[in-house]
C-alpha cells in the first residue's frame, strides 16, 4: 500500500500569497503565484499550448497581449517529439521561447477523453471505433496503456513515468496523473476511479520527492468525484491533507452549466485557501466570473484560441447593445462570441471592438478578417486568436481590479449580456 512520502516535499522556490480578499461576501480573492520563471497574478487564465505552441501565436505576441502563463500537455509531447528531446533542448521554456511560468497536464486526461473514441463508451462496453483507432487500450492500477497517435506504438503512462516526463519537460507547475472520469458512468465507477486517482496522486507525489523535483517544480493534486457531493468531499479531503503545493479541480462537472457551477462551488468551498486552486478545462466568461466568486485562482481552456482559429471573436456585452445590429447580427442569438466568417461582416469596416486595444483591433477591419478567414489565410486565425488572448487577459485584469474595489458584480455586467443569464 502507498503511504505519505516520509520526506514530504516543501516548495522552497514557490509561494502563493493572497494579497486581497473580497469584501463583498464572495470567496473571490487576488493573489500572486510565485514561480522560478516569474509571478502570476491571480485570478488568471492559462492558455493552452498543447504541443509546445499556442497555435498560431509567437511568445512575443502572447506576452504583448498580456499573457502570464501557458500550459502544455505531457501526452502530446511524450508522443512527439519526446520528453528527452525537450530536456536536451533546455526544457519547455528554452525550447519554446516562452520564458515565463508554465504548467503541464499529466497526460491522463488526454488519453482518457480526447481523440479516438471515448472511455465512456469503453466502460459501457460499446466499441465506437475500431481497435486500431482508439487511443486508450487499458487502465489498470499500474497506469494507462494507450496507442500513440503518432506512430501507432503502444505506450504506458504510470504516475511515476508521468512525473519523470513532466520533470524532463521542466514546467514550473505539474499535475498528478489521474483519470478524468466521464459523466455518464455509474457512481460506483466514479468512486473506484476516484480512489485509484488518489492512489496515483500519492505515487505521483512520492516520485516527485524521489526525483527531487521540488528544486524547480511544484505539484498540484487533482480533485475527482464526478457530480456526487459526497465523493467530491472525500476527494477534497484527500487533496487538502496531502502535501501538494496546489489543488486542481478535475473530472466530470456534469452535462450542463448549472450542474457544473454547483459542483465547482461545492468543491472550491471545501478546498483549503492557503493553496492556489486551478479549475481544469473551463474558460467561458460566465464560468470564470462564477469560479472567481467561489475562490478559483486559475483557469485553463482551449476555447479562446481554438475559437479564434475558426473565426470566433470574443465580445463584451456592449457589442450586442450598441454594435450588433451594425454587424447585421441583430437576428443572431446573443453569445459570448461572434463568427467573423458570417456574411454580415463582409463589408464591415470597423474593428472587432473599437475599445479593445489589441493589435488586431488597432489595425484591421472585420471585413479584412472575414476575407482572410474565408480565403483560408493563416493570418486570419492568428489575428482573431490574438484578439481572444488579449480579451481574456483584459478580462482577468479587470476582474482582479474589480475584486480589489469590491465591484465584481458591476464588472460582470460589462462582460456578460443579460440575455445570456436568461
Ligand atoms: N483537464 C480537464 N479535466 C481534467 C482532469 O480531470 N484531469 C486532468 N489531468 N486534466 C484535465
Ligand atoms: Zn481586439
Amino acid at each position: 500500500s502507498v503511504g505519505l512520502p516520509s520526506d514530504a516535499p516543501s516548495y522552497p522556490f514557490f509561494a502563493f500569497d493572497i494579497v486581497h480578499e473580497s469584501t463583498d461576501g464572495s470567496d473571490a480573492c487576488c493573489g500572486v503565484l510565485r514561480t522560478p520563471h516569474g509571478d502570476v497574478e491571480t485570478p488568471n487564465f492559462v492558455f493552452c499550448g498543447t504541443k509546445a505552441s499556442v497555435k498560431g501565436l509567437t511568445p512575443e505576441q502572447l506576452r504583448e497581449a498580456g499573457t502570464q502563463i501557458v500550459l502544455s500537455n505531457t501526452y502530446h509531447l511524450l508522443v512527439w517529439p519526446g520528453s528527452e528531446l525537450v530536456e536536451d533542448m533546455g526544457g519547455l521554456q528554452e525550447f519554446t521561447g516562452f520564458r515565463g511560468p508554465m504548467l503541464t497536464d499529466s497526460g491522463g486526461y488526454q488519453i482518457f477523453s480526447m481523440g479516438h473514441g471515448s472511455v465512456s463508451s469503453e466502460i459501457k462496453g460499446q466499441r465506437t471505433l475500431p481497435d486500431e483507432m482508439r487511443s486508450l487500450i487499458d487502465i489498470s492500477e499500474e497506469g494507462a496503456t494507450f496507442r500513440s497517435y503518432w506512430d501507432g506504438s503502444v505506450k504506458t503512462l504510470t504516475p511515476e513515468s508521468s512525473i519523470l516526463v513532466q520533470k524532463q519537460l521542466g514546467a514550473d507547475i505539474i499535475l498528478v496523473l489521474d483519470e478524468c472520469t466521464p459523466f455518464n458512468v455509474e457512481k460506483s465507477y466514479t468512486e473506484s476511479s476516484m480512489r485509484r486517482s488518489h492512489r496515483w496522486g500519492l505515487r505521483s507525489l512520492q516520485e516527485f520527492s524521489r526525483l527531487d523535483c521540488q528544486q524547480r517544480q511544484a505539484l498540484y493534486g487533482i480533485v475527482q468525484g464526478g457530480t456526487c457531493p459526497s465523493l467530491r468531499d472525500e476527494s477534497t479531503h484527500f487533496v487538502n491533507t496531502t502535501p501538494f503545493f496546489g489543488s486542481a479541480i478535475g473530472g466530470s462537472l456534469g452535462a450542463d452549466r448549472a450542474t457544473m457551477h454547483s459542483v465547482v462551488a461545492l468543491t472550491a468551498k471545501s478546498l483549503r485557501r492557503d493553496r492556489p486552486i486551478h479549475l481544469l478545462g473551463i474558460g467561458g466568461v460566465r464560468d470564470i466570473f462564477h469560479g472567481v466568486r467561489h475562490g478559483i485562482d486559475t483557469f485553463d481552456c482551449v476555447h479562446p484560441t481554438r475559437l479564434g482559429r475558426h473565426g470566433g471573436a470574443l465580445v463584451r456585452r456592449d457589442f450586442w447593445d450598441t454594435d450588433g445590429s451594425g454587424g447585421g447580427s441583430r437576428s443572431d442569438k446573443v453569445k459570448e462570441h461572434i463568427n467573423l466568417k458570417k456574411s454580415p461582416f463582409k463589408r464591415d469596416s470597423r474593428p472587432i471592438d473599437a475599445s479593445c486595444g489589441c493589435y488586431t483591433c488597432r489595425n484591421f477591419s472585420r471585413a479584412y478578417l472575414h476575407h482572410l478567414l474565408k480565403a483560408g489565410e493563416q493570418l486570419g486565425g492568428t489575428l482573431v486568436s490574438l484578439h481572444n488572448v488579449f480579451f481574456m487577459n483584459r478580462l482577468m485584469r479587470d476582474i482582479r481590479s474589480a475584486i480589489r474595489s469590491g465591484t465584481l458584480d458591476e464588472e460582470r455586467s460589462k462582460w456578460v449580456h443579460p440575455a445570456l443569464d436568461a
